[in-house]
Formats: C-alpha cells, structure tokens, sequence
C-alpha cells in the first residue's frame, strides 16, 4: 500500500492525484473520475495506467511494472475503503 500511495501522489507523472480525487491520498483533481465512486479492481486500474484513456495519459514506460501493480493495487483498496 505505500508504494502504491508513493506512486500515486509522487512518482507518477503527471501525478494521478492533479486529475484523480482519491481522499485516502488526499487529492481532488476533477479531470478524471473520483476514484471512490468508479471503485475499479485492481486490473481496471493497470489496463489504464499502462495504456492511458482519453485524456489521461500511458505510463508504460514512465512507471515500472512493480510501480504499476503497487499503484493497481493500492487504488483498488483505498478506493473500496471509503
Ligand atoms: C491528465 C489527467 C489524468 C492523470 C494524470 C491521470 N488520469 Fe486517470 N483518468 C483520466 C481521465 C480523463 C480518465 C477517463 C475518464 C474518467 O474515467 O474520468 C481516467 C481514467 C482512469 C481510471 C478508470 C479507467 C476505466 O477503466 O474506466 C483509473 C482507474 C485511473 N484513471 C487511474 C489513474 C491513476 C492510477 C493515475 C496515475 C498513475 C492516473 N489515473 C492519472 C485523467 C487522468
């Protein structure tokens, strides 16, 4: 979880939080879907960020597959927790 966390508000960039809100992360970006209310599962969450969606960019690539499933993993938890 805090690699993933890690991952998500640092190492990531862009960072996931400018366009994602996800309060256990304490971010409110409004460009891409509040993560509590999607609540994807894990695979959800690395399809898009290794591929990228409409206007969130790839990170295949930028993030190591390490980095991608602890960010995978942490979304999908911090996300169903709320
Ligand atoms: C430049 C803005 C931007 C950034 C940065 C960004 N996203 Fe997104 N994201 C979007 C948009 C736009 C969508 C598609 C529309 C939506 O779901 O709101 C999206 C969709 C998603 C989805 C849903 C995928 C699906 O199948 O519907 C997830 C999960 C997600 N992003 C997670 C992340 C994570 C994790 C990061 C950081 C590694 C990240 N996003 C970075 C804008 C962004």
């Amino acid at each position: 979880m805090e690699l993933g966390r890690t991952v998500f508000t640092r190492i990531a960039q862009p960072q996931c939080g400018l366009c994602h809100a996800l309060e256990d992360a304490g971010t409110t970006g409004t460009i891409g879907a509040k993560l509590e209310e999607l609540r994807p599962d894990a695979n959800r969450v690395a399809e898009a960020v290794r591929k990228g969606l409409g206007a969130m960019p790839a990170y295949a690539g930028k993030l190591t597959q390490e980095q991608i499933e602890a960010v995978a993993f942490y979304v999908s938890r911090a996300a169903a927790a709320n």
